[in-house]
């Protein structure tokens, strides 16, 4: 494969393209609600119209709105249809030349779609994502081909660091200063490792990307392991993620067959092999030391880091491990220029950040905007609120490591300086809304019941921690506990933050903490009042 024979397809691509195209989303969301009879439904009215000529149903990934599922956009008029049923669709094709057709159109003027900015969802909702060819003509693999023969593996990292990219599966650290030391340190063997592991409750934006444009991630991991030196890469995919693992299989075997993977990659020295591996859906996998283990055949289990795994990761040797948007986020910034992908978001935090926007809120789906972007343009301009006028209590980021963010604070912009500032994390972007209705103190108990279930037991502060703080947060919702339970609690809290091994115990107790800052009244309604039985109903137990 060359230059010229990539161009060729995509022009090839292009011209094969029909007037009217008909995408229909065919990623988790929509297939769970009638997404694959939704499509059949189009093709049979298509071909029963005899429009195969000029109309073209195409299999597409997100489009974000995953609560108005499943949904069809037509174009060029872009027409937006929401909650298809497979018996509309042949009115929605009779539709097509122009009238009515009998099904629920979609505002696409609405804020959940203008206010966004896509760089890592360029592509989703848009191309086929299981045709490279559809990548290909998205302007995919070209960035990889500029790569291999247009620059050096430094000069490839010096762009990643000027672009200021910061990794997005929650710690927020330099990508370009992680690739640098993996590309600084001698190795015969070096790896690049996709984190798919995916595990925060409410979050689901590397499962979307991965569903929707897979080639993307496969790109990136290429120009990352030019960078650092490697010639082997696993992306480490949850078992529960089946329609993403199916379609990164596709991805791998057409990338390999052009060429695109394998040896001499675009007819360079570079040899590239990429392999699956696919995790048991334990949320300790995502830390990368456990990661690592796990993919090397053993229990995963976190190790004390250093050694980091860029100096010795997978078998002892260098790796380097991003998460699925982090790689995403590689090849438009090359292909663009790194002063271009600076210009986006604030001084410390660049780019933009995909969210998962989730609980009490009117549009449930993806969006991706800017870094920097006020949290309440995104809950109730683009989320549209809480539905039927409720008020927004609180926002929790960054999943069982973050916090909720209380309404009062709103207008914080959503970055990983000022989320850090108000007690939250940006985590790999989970967002989950909270009303009037929600209690707080059940919401802590939740997240810290998912890190008792969740936690290795490998150090006892975790192991013993989490389920003692779950007992007092028990103890607390039955009405049973005292002023000293209270204080024990927050006691517990901070040993269990300050002398865990690995960043599940780390920052389990961030919930808590964080609603008894902001919700001491949920607290402390429930403290010193009499006994009741508890919310389910069940007997109070002794804590
Ligand atoms: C308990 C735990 C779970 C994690 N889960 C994930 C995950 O699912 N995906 C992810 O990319 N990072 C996860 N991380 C963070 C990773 O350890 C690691 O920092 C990340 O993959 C690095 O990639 P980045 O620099 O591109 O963010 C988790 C960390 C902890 C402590
Ligand atoms: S902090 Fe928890 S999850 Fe991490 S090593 Fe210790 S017991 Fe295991
Ligand atoms: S899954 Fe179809 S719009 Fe998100």
């Amino acid at each position: 494969m060359e230059l010229s024979d990539l161009q060729d397809i995509a022009r090839k691509e292009r011209e094969s393209q029909k007037p009217i195209r008909v995408r229909c989303c065919t990623a988790a969301g929509c297939l769970s609600s009638q997404g694959q009879a939704v499509k059949s439904a189009l093709d049979e009215a298509v071909a029963a119209n005899g429009l195969e000529d000029r109309v073209q149903v195409i299999g597409v990934g997100c489009m974000g709105l995953c609560s108005e599922g499943p949904l069809v956009q037509v174009d060029p008029a872009g027409t937006l249809y929401e909650r298809v049923e497979p018996r509309q669709c042949a009115s929605i094709v009779a539709a097509l030349d122009g009238g009515d057709a009998d099904a629920n159109v979609g505002d696409t003027t609405r804020p959940f779609f203008t206010r966004q900015v896509a760089v890592v969802l360029e592509n989703s909702g848009r191309i086929d994502p299981e045709r490279i060819e559809s990548y290909i003509a998205a302007d995919g693999y070209h960035a990889l081909h500029t790569v291999l023969h247009d620059m050096t593996p430094a000069q490839v990292v010096e762009t990643i660091i000027a672009a200021g990219l910061r990794g997005r599966g929650g710690a927020g650290y330099p990508t370009g200063l992680k690739w640098a030391t993996v590309a600084k340190t001698e190795a015969d063997r070096k790896f690049v490792v996709v984190n798919a592991d995916e595990g925060d409750p409410g979050a689901f934006m590397d499962r979307s990307v991965l569903e929707s444009d897979p080639h993307r991630i496969l790109e990136g991991m290429a120009i990352a392991a030019y960078a650092v030196g490697a010639s082997q890469g696993y992306v480490y995919v949850r078992g529960e993620y089946p329609l993403a693992i199916s379609r990164l299989q596709t991805a791998i075997r057409q990338a390999r067959r052009m060429g695109l993977l394998g040896t001499q990659v675009f007819e360079s020295p570079f040899n590239f092999r990429v392999d699956i591996r696919i995790g048991a859906g334990a949320f300790v996998c995502g830390e990368e030391t456990a990661l690592i283990r796990s993919i090397e055949g053993h229990r995963g289990v976190p190790r004390p880091r250093p050694p980091y795994p860029a100096a010795s990761g997978l078998f002892g040797c260098p790796t380097l491990i991003n998460n699925v948007e982090t790689y995403a986020n590689i090849a438009p910034i090359l292909r663009k220029g790194a002063e271009w992908f600076a210009s986006i978001g604030t001084e410390k935090s660049k780019g933009t950040k995909v969210f998962a926007l989730a609980g009490k809120i009117t549009n449930t789906g993806l969006i991706e905007v800017p870094m920097g972007t006020p949290l309440r343009t995104i809950v109730e301009e683009m989320g549209g609120g809480v539905p039927d006028g409720g008020t927004v209590k609180a926002v929790q980021t960054g999943g069982p490591s973050g916090g909720c963010i209380p309404q009062s604070a709103l207008d914080t912009p959503v970055d990983y300086e000022s989320l850090a500032q108000v007690g939250s994390i940006m985590g790999s972007g989970g967002m989950i809304v909270m009303d009037e209705q929600d209690n707080m103190v059940e919401v802590a108990r939740f997240f810290m019941e998912f890190c008792m279930d969740e936690s290795c037991g490998k150090c006892v502060p975790c192991r013993a921690g989490t389920v003692q703080i779950h007992r007092l947060l028990t103890k607390i919702r039955d009405r049973r506990a005292t002023d000293e339970d209270l204080a024990t609690l927050r006691t517990l809290c901070e040993m269990v933050k300050q002398t865990s091994l690995c960043g599940l115990g780390q920052s389990a107790p961030n919930p808590v903490l964080s609603t008894l800052r902001y919700f001491p009244e949920d607290y402390r309604a429930l403290i010193g009042a009499p006994s009741e039985p508890s919310a389910n109903g069940a007997a109070p137990r002794t804590a």
